[in-house]
């Protein structure tokens, strides 16, 4: 089956090529959404400067062309040099059916698959995962499901923050408590508790102090019984991490982890590489990189600090050994760095300077995919009301206590109701994330988040039940609909013309790491069901129609659950 885009793209190109000449057969076709027609191409306003011709000279003959072409139904020219086209009937409907009968519905497996490292999630040993953490998390989650489905080898990379000066206090506060005390308050997910008190008596007691520091003298010179209590602290945070993965459905797993200190060995010989290249100088002590085109605000050149002058090595040379290792060593075709975007500045000096190593070349795309802010009603950073930052897992039991409100009148059975909660609840939180952009910033607003209309996860979840309480309604199965489509209602068309687009909608969330384009589709889709659902009645209709209508309504269920499924949303039996 054929993405109504592209066949459209290629019918113009031909039209073109046989109005201007074969030359033109590439030039692009400019597809678009139109308010008047299925789509409108724009080619020809692009290309009148090149011809030094008015565009609707271009566009007239071109449109005619394309009128008498298959599967255009009508091509028209309008306004200042656009064209209208919209597609047959009998073509949608044709296309439809056989996505309907296609696996994978009409996402295509990428032509070449690329090798991809994923970076996300990577919260802190010992900190509380917030807010930032969570929405890395979720994205990150739903990028890695889109690439593997169009057929990427991802590797998922949990680059979690265990390495650094601040596990001199950490392990001296751990001392402190002891170690049962310290293990309870990290099961028991008071992590920021533990790490505030920490801090504190570092900033208030001068001998702890100076405890701390001598601790991180022996960590990173790997003494036995440091290294041990490291590793406690290190694997019970692990833990912890682990049980809001499996909560969320996030797909990671131990075997992701490629924390900070797993780069430790690589950093001298990362350090003496990029002396020996030239790329990184002595200044002040330290060892650090200037990347071209980097100035502090007094002109000055920024700098990458890569061995501080005590010799202690920190973020900057970590993610530098990080990068070498995941294009040499795991000969990544493409990063992706899933991180906020407080942290842009820090990923286009790493880029710029692993470029200038020769370690990032035109064969390996390196991207930061920023994240935004989450807010709080206030539109500052979400907090608790005592200004402290959010225990996830606190966030996680709102979000399924009030979604289990929204449904508490359809269900009698406790455990169902609690059941289909989890799935609202948590699909409400991860599709709040997943609906906007991810570099802009959102409220988290539960009643938003959380409401059966509009663009949340509720409503697709929703749109999804639906569908498949017709069908067990009827007593037939979504599975056994097999058409034919045919099309008669301006509704049904529509439906059909956007389920066409599925495929075209995960490779443009993967382009560009950008889950919210697919949402965005699958919002769309299910207003479009919506619309159809109120027109057309399926299962009072007769014979064919009924057919077609069930086979419209089997299809757009499977591309939600698919579509969703890939946002890492499941989508419950009955709602
Ligand atoms: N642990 C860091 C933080 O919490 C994020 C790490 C992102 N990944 C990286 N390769 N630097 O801010």
């Amino acid at each position: 089956m054929k993405d109504p885009e592209a066949a459209l793209g290629q019918l113009v190109q031909q039209a073109l090529a046989a109005e201007l000449g074969p030359e033109y057969a590439a030039a692009d076709p400019l597809i678009r959404p139109s308010g008047f027609a299925d789509y409108q191409s724009n080619a020809a306003m692009a290309l009148s400067r090149r011809l030094g011709r008015p565009p609707r000279d271009i566009a007239g003959p071109v449109a005619d062309r394309l009128a008498v072409s298959d599967p255009v139904a009508k091509a028209e020219l309008s306004g200042a040099g656009f064209i209208n086209i919209s597609l047959a009937d009998n073509w949608i409907a044709g296309q439809a059916s056989a996505q309907l009968d296609d696996p994978r519905l009409g996402v295509p497996l990428a032509e070449s698959a690329q090798r991809v490292v994923v970076d996300y999630s990577s919260p802190n040993v010992a900190k509380e995962m917030h807010v930032g953490h969570l929405r890395t998390t979720i994205v990150g989650d739903a990028v890695v499901r889109v690439l593997e489905h169009l057929g990427h080898h991802v590797i998922r990379a949990n680059h979690i923050g265990d390495w650094g000066t601040q596990f001199g206090m950490l392990l001296e506060h751990m001392l402190d408590a002891g170690e049962p005390a310290t293990r309870q308050a990290l099961a028991s997910g008071d992590i920021n508790a533990f790490y505030q008190a920490a801090k504190q008596k570092f900033d208030a007691d001068a001998e702890f102090a100076d405890r701390s520091r001598l601790r991180v003298v022996e960590l990173q010179s790997g003494d036995p019984e440091t290294l041990r209590l490291w590793q406690i602290l290190v694997s019970d945070t692990e833990q912890y991490y682990n049980a809001i993965y499996r909560r969320l459905g996030i797909t990671l797993t131990d075997a992701d982890l490629a924390p900070e200190s797993f780069y430790n060995d690589m950093l001298a010989d990362v350090c003496d590489e990029l002396r020996a290249l030239g790329v990184a100088v002595i200044s002040d002590g330290a060892l650090c990189a200037f990347p071209p085109g980097f100035t502090a605000r007094d002109g000055s050149p920024l700098p990458i600090i890569l061995r501080k002058s005590d010799g202690g090595y920190g973020y900057d040379a970590t993610d530098m050994a990080a990068i070498r290792y995941r294009v040499r060593d795991l000969g990544a075709d493409r990063l992706i760095y899933v991180v906020g975007s407080e942290q842009s500045l820090h990923f286009a000096m790493v880029f710029a300077v692993a470029r200038q190593a020769g370690w990032l070349t035109d064969k390996v795309r390196a991207e930061h995919a920023t994240i935004g802010m989450v807010a709080g009603q206030d539109g500052k950073r979400f907090r608790t009301r005592s200004g402290g930052s959010v225990k996830l897992i606190t966030l996680i039991d709102e979000a399924v206590d009030r979604a289990e409100k929204v449904i508490e009148d359809r269900y009698d059975d406790q455990q169902q109701r609690r059941q289909i909660a989890e799935a609202v609840g948590i699909g409400a939180l991860k599709y709040g994330d997943l609906s906007v952009a991810r570099d802009s910033s959102y409220v988290l607003d539960f009643d938003r988040l959380l409401a059966l209309t509009g663009n949340t996860g509720p409503y697709l979840q929703y749109a999804a039940a639906r569908i498949r309480s017709i069908f067990a309604r009827a007593g037939l199965d979504p599975a056994a609909a097999t058409g034919p489509i045919v099309l008669g209602a301006a509704a049904e068309r529509a439906l059909a013309l956007r389920l066409l687009g599925f495929g075209r909608a995960v490779e443009d969330a993967a382009a560009a790491a950008e889950p919210h384009k697919l949402a965005g589709f699958l919002f769309e889709t299910a207003s479009a069901f919506t619309s159809f659902y109120e027109q057309c009645p399926v299962l009072a209709a007769a014979g064919e129609i009924r057919q077609s209508r069930l086979a419209l309504c089997a299809l757009t269920l499977q591309v939600l659950i698919t579509g969703l499924g890939l946002l890492g949303i499941s989508v419950p039996e009955r709602m």
